[in-house]
């Protein structure tokens, strides 16, 4: 008998995030004035076609428990969606509604992958998957993405084994911004095909595209619908992180396990979201396009300042709503009052706490030297960031 927290803990962080956020609450209460790029959601209220659908269902009673896949019309407007969307037809088995896009994250996980699997990431990538992988039992295999993000497809072959499960995507990506093309999603069903893999793809960013960008679904590919389990949800698209729903698509007996994770842990998706959630896919789209709009001139400013200060790279955000960008250049600097600073870590705790922005080292997402910002904010806030950031980082002595 022991006392001691579970070998798999061990191997699990808390999310880097939070602990920011903590920080950040910390300062603000001393008095200081930060401003905080370090928050993953849109800064838009719900749409009100949405918020009224949750009333009506609070209304109506509909506030129990549904069936653990979630409620029927909410499945059959997500096989809709991903008829239109993806060109993939569901049956109603092949879909479940999820406690946010997370839940369906770990759902598929622990459905393809336990203790002597591995899952491979291309990294730099969204700071819970490694995690999550762990959680379900499996050893997370981290394999480098190009320098301009694109998937090395010659190195995640390299990776697979015969303990390979699965390679997990985002596509558009957190935190780099990247959409990837058709022909690196071709090369990696090819290679899923090949090697006898399935693909997560977490989709969640899909309508946060810019310019000429195009979402693709992996699963579109021929002889991919089956091995690919698709991770989508309300939270960015509609605006909806607190109302915690998401959903996963793939072949019934992977949505079936992920149902059963799920039916065993947090029971059924909660009831008041869902019926929300069949207005959100169902009812009017503008809501959706008038935030895209809005992210894509903030990216446009946030890309074109951060292009402007000198040693920073910026490659081109074409989805989601972060920049991730290169201070390489500002490293092995002197910064008053710092000393030498060596590491993205150290020059984001400078940052904060002499500018007053709070930002995401990259080490965050397996990527040493970059340093990520969410421009889920005003215009107003990110102009005032923007300057913060070019003044410190400006600030080295030599
Ligand atoms: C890439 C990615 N996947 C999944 C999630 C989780 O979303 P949800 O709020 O639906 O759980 C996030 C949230 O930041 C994300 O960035």
């Amino acid at each position: 008998m022991s006392t001691t927290l579970s070998t798999r803990m061990a191997a699990v962080k808390m999310s880097p995030t939070t602990a920011l956020f903590g920080k950040v609450e910390e300062l603000r209460r001393k008095g200081e004035d930060i401003v905080s790029l370090n928050v993953g959601e849109p800064d838009f209220p719900t749409p009100d076609n949405i918020k009224e659908a949750g009333i009506r269902a609070i209304n109506e009673n509909f506030t129990k428990y549904t069936t653990g896949n979630g409620i029927a019309p909410l499945r059959e407007a997500i096989i809709e969606k991903m008829k239109k969307d993806n060109g993939v037809t569901y049956e109603m088995n092949e879909v479940a509604v999820t406690v946010g896009a997370k839940q369906a994250l770990f759902g598929a996980l622990c459905a393809v992958a336990g203790e002597g699997d591995e899952v491979i990431i291309p990294i730099p990538c969204y700071v819970s998957y490694p995690d999550m992988v762990a959680l379900a039992g499996a050893k997370p295999v981290l394999v480098k993405r190009k320098d301009d993000f694109s998937l090395d497809l010659e190195a995640i072959e390299s990776a697979i084994n015969e303990h390979t499960k699965a390679v997990i995507i985002c596509t558009p990506d957190n935190p780099t911004g990247k959409v990837y093309g058709e022909d690196e999603l071709k090369g990696l069903s090819d290679l899923a095909i090949s090697r006898d893999i399935f693909v997560i793809s977490d989709e969640i960013y899909e309508k946060i595209i810019y310019g000429e960008n195009r979402h693709k679904s992996i699963s579109a590919f021929e002889g991919m619908k089956d091995r690919t389990i698709v991770v989508n949800g309300f939270s960015k698209t509609y605006s909806m992180t607190g109302w915690r729903l998401g959903y996963v698509c793939g072949r019934a007996d992977v949505i079936g396990a992920a149902v059963k994770v799920q039916s065993q842990t947090t029971t059924t998706p909660p009831s008041i979201s869902q019926y929300a959630a069949v207005e959100a896919l169902c009812g009017p789209q503008d809501s959706v396009e008038l935030m895209r709009s809005e992210f894509e001139k903030r990216r446009d400013f946030v890309q074109e300042k951060l292009r402007g200060i000198p040693g920073v790279i910026c490659h081109e955000i074409q989805g989601a709503f972060y920049a991730f960008f290169d201070i390489r250049a500002f490293l092995g600097k002197e910064y008053e009052g710092y000393g030498i600073i060596d590491d993205d870590t150290r020059l984001c705790e400078y940052l904060l706490e002499k500018y007053g922005v709070a930002m995401m080292p990259g080490s965050a997402y397996f990527a040493p030297g970059f340093v990520r910002i969410s421009f889920a904010s005003s215009m107003e806030v990110l102009k005032k960031a923007l300057s913060r950031i070019e003044s410190g980082l400006k600030a080295h002595k030599c």
